[in-house]
């Protein structure tokens, strides 16, 4: 079991899941972590064959865990474009009584494409805001009545997490779309966090950096020899992510751990973010700073000055 070391085997126990993109990549990552810990999860996708192959996947591994669960995993298929698809997924999981009460969404459902800005059409501008940012809107708002009934029934908030990313921070090369779309979602994160912790949801964001073996990254380029190793020597942690790490964070801030926190945007991205080329190798920052400073002791000027 890949999340068992980590979090309790009956973390999420008699609750449901549902998460938007979790056909594949990030999404399907965080659905096998959720139900590795209990839960029962509703795929959403817009192509039926990949949810429907997903959940049987992930039927696999729950009937594999060491203990008796009455956990389940579905796939259903929907847009996130079209809220009527979505009051569809909503009713078929009310009236499923094999599923527990719905205590988490994950808003995964994302499309991205690499464009210069100039190149890019308003139709391609808003089909991305369409199904990164409506769609992630679309979707707590369909949820939301399911999501209060769970709060309730389970007597400690619902959770929505919304994945983003930290393309928007500051800007991307060629990500003028994807990168509004992200900034939306997290201001929407905020917003509903705001208004909705009276309602018993907590509202919280995940920001995922460069995560091998995904179909997003292999758009953006990812996929091209030596990548995930250049992508090593510059992410301070020293390694390209893993979907199982997206995984870890959802589990957390979908676990009653992180019951303080909502409105908040996890960047899961092993320091990606913060990368910049050093100003001077760092075997020289030593001897650099102390030359200096003996020289600004020999002339009685501040450092600043003695370089001039
Ligand atoms: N470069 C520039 N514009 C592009 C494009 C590209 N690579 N791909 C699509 N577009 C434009 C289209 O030209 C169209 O605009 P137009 O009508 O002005 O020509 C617009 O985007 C819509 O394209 P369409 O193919 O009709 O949209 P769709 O709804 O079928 O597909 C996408 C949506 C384009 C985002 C598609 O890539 C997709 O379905 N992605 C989901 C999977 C994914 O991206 N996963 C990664 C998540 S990070």
């Amino acid at each position: 079991m890949p999340y068992s070391t980590t979090f309790a085997n009956d973390l999420l126990c008699g609750r449901t899941a549902l998460i938007t993109g979790g056909g594949s990549g990030i999404g399907l990552g965080i659905a096998r972590a959720m139900v590795s810990v209990g839960a029962s999860v509703v795929l959403v996708g817009r192509r039926e064959e990949v949810v429907t192959a997903a959940a049987a996947e992930l039927n696999g591994i729950i009937s594999s865990l060491p203990s008796t669960t009455e956990a389940k995993a579905v796939g259903l298929a929907a847009d996130v474009r079209k809220p009527a698809t979505l009051e569809k997924v909503m009713a078929s999981i009310e009236d499923d009584e094999q599923l527990p009460p719905l205590a988490v969404v994950v808003n995964g459902a994302a499309g991205n494409f690499l464009a210069l800005a100039e190149d890019l059409s308003p139709n391609g501008f808003a089909t991305v805001m369409g199904i990164d940012a409506l769609g992630t809107f679309n979707v707590c708002s369909a949820a939301l009545p399911l999501l209060r009934k769970g709060a309730e029934a389970l007597g400690s908030p619902a959770v929505v997490i919304n994945i983003s990313a930290t393309l928007h921070k500051p800007a991307t090369w060629y990500q003028s779309h994807a990168s509004a779309a992200k900034a939306a979602i997290d201001s929407l994160t905020r917003s509903l966090a705001l208004e909705w912790g009276a309602l018993g949801v907590r509202v919280v964001g995940i920001a995922p950096g460069p995560i091998a073996h995904t179909p997003g990254f292999a758009k953006l380029g990812g996929a091209a020899e030596g990548v995930y190793d250049a992508i090593a020597k510059v992410v301070p942690a020293g390694r390209i992510g893993q979907v199982t790490d997206i995984g870890h964070a959802a589990l957390f801030l979908a676990s009653g751990g992180a019951e303080w926190i909502t409105g908040a945007t996890l960047v899961v991205d092993g320091g990606a973010v913060l990368y910049s080329q050093p100003i001077m190798p760092r075997s020289v920052v030593a001897s650099h700073a102390r030359s200096v400073e003996a020289a600004s002791r020999a002339t009685g000027l501040p450092a600043t000055k003695s370089r001039l």
